[in-house]
């Protein structure tokens, strides 16, 4: 009897939401094949633009992550160690030629999925392609040194893989997010296990597959779907992971944080921020309102790095928020397929934390200048219009806690000191910008202001190469650039120490 193999995945998924029955998939990706979650829970997966439901995938938990962890364990003491850098890196330019030769479906499933326009998941996954290819290069460079200690000794140091890494990933950018982490850790030489979001897993059980179509040894790259508390706390406290890479919230951040400090193993924490955007009265309005909109609503302000609060100095206050207003009510809002400017948020829990927000800055007393709440005539699906508050009071969440969600806050400064006082008066410290169009300005500033990036006269400034990361309470750890494989590295020193002879030196003239 033959035995039959599944269909692949994509090709089931890319069936998803043209009105089928939703399917089950089994979506835990142990040693390069998926399988149920050991007792054969489920989770549902929801399309957020029409609430219904799209398919359910497995609910792992402590005895999948346990598999998951000796399916890693086995590839990285096993086929993966066996493997060349140069040929690790071109096991990750076969992956993101696969990425880019299934672009389309791929970007289709996380707008399903996270409920994000069309065209913003298309670029999401040309940066997937482009986070891998970044990586594949590196991983045949990653020198160690050697170390001057004197005659009678030779030190070098090696980069070794840290070992089986964890990935706990959040619900925005479902497949950039998971390539953020594991393009750097693969290149390493180290073996991965993904524990996406509850909200979004779909593009990582693909990612799972095409790692298997691009050669990577099975049980390189392992998926455990589930919910953080199970599955996501199982990852972290298991003694075969090495480290742990997890971007979200704060609140669950601490406790990933203090888990793997129990543990003694290294963590990687993005934690969201605050971010201001600071304009002085010389900046080139119409650029600063340009980049404050894509600032604040690409995602549909679900980034951590958006813009969430306009400092805006006196003088200018007005006819910015004039002309911000403008262009952020001709924003369109539709479902993600129909590839508007905004898409819903991702779950009802995210929208009602927004709506949240929105209703205590009415109470303490904001101005609202635009939206605050669902578009008129939409009333299925996670919508909110694009939000602009002035006058906010600086005590009101919605001034102070990270929100999530197409909402801007707006308040008035009237000298650098009190823009830096405000810009740093968060215990956030992800990023900052500042729109100047005086130089030394705008260097002194980018040294004051107490964030991991700064970016001037533009938003969303860098890219794969680029560090990434918080001070505070917005994390800590670098991602991207070099400094984010260096996450996945461990320095052995070695040293050796030469034997005295007694007559050193009479051999050169034998
Ligand atoms: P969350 O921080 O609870 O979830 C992020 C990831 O952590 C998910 O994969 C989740 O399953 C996992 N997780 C949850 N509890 C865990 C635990 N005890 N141990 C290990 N893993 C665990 O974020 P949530 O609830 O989805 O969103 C809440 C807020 O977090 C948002 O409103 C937003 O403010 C912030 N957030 C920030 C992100 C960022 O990019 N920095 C991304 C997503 C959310
Ligand atoms: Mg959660």
């Amino acid at each position: 009897m033959t035995v039959q193999s599944p269909p692949p995945i994509l090709d089931r998924l890319a069936e998803l939401g043209t009105g089928g029955p939703p399917p089950s998939i089994d979506s835990i990706w142990i040693d390069g094949t998926a399988r149920p979650a050991d007792g054969g829970q489920t989770l549902v997966v929801e399309d957020p633009s029409t609430e219904s439901v799209l398919a359910n995938v497995s609910r792992g938990g402590a005895a999948d992550v346990d598999a998951a962890a000796k399916s890693a364990r086995a590839a990285l003491d096993g086929s993966w160690a066996t493997i060349t850098p140069q040929a690790r890196g071109n096991l990750l330019l076969a992956l993101a030629q696969l990425i880019d030769d299934n672009a389309d479906r791929l970007a289709r499933l996380e707008t399903l999925d996270v409920g994000k326009p069309l065209s913003q998941a298309r670029s999401d996954m040309a940066g997937a392609a482009a986070t891998l290819r970044y990586n594949a290069g590196a991983a045949d460079k990653l020198e160690g040194i050697s170390v001057p200690l004197g005659p009678d000794f030779v030190d070098f140091t090696e980069l070794e893989p840290l070992g089986v890494t964890a990935h706990i990933m959040p619900w925005n950018y479902p497949l950039g997010m998971a390539m953020r982490s594991l393009a750097p850790a693969l290149a390493a030489g180290c073996t991965a296990i993904l524990k996406p979001a509850e909200q979004t897993p779909l593009t990582t059980l693909v990612l799972a597959e095409l790692a298997v179509q691009a050669g990577i040894p099975a049980g390189v790259v392992n998926v455990v779907t589930g919910l953080g508390e199970e599955a996501g706390a199982a990852l972290t406290e298991h003694p075969s992971v090495a480290g742990v890479t997890f971007t979200g919230s704060v609140e669950t951040g601490r406790r990933v944080g203090a888990a793997a400090g129990g543990a003694l193993k290294p963590a990687v924490l993005e934690l969201g921020g605050k971010n201001p955007m600071i304009v002085f009265d010389d900046a080139d309005l119409e650029r600063a309102v340009e980049s404050a909109i894509d600032g604040a609503f690409d995602n549909c302000g679900q980034v951590c790095s958006s813009v969430s609060r306009l400092l805006l100095h006196a003088r200018i206050r007005a006819p910015f928020l004039e002309r911000f207003v403008e262009r952020a009510s001709a924003r369109r809002v539709a479902a993600g397929l129909d590839d508007a400017d905004l898409g819903p948020l991702v779950s009802a829990a995210q929208h009602d934390k927004v709506i949240g927000h929105i209703e205590s800055a009415i109470r303490d007393g904001a101005r609202l200048c635009l939206g605050g709440g669902r578009p008129a005539g939409m009333d299925k699906g996670h919508f909110i219009a694009p939000t602009v508050f002035d006058e906010v009071n600086p005590s009101s969440p919605i001034a102070r806690e990270e929100t999530f969600g197409p909402v801007v806050t707006a308040f008035g400064f009237s000298d650098e000191a009190e823009a830096l006082a405000l810009a740093n008066g968060l215990p956030y410290g992800l990023v900052a910008g500042i729109h100047t169009a005086d130089i030394d300005r705008a260097l002194r500033f980018a040294r004051g202001l107490a964030a991991g990036s700064v970016w001037i006269n533009g938003w969303f400034i860098g890219g794969v190469q680029a560090p990434t990361g918080g001070i505070k309470d917005s994390g800590f750890g670098r991602e991207r650039g070099l400094a984010g494989i260096h996450n996945y590295l461990s320095i052995k020193n070695i040293g050796v120490q030469f034997h005295r002879q007694a007559n050193a030196g009479d051999d050169a003239s034998a």
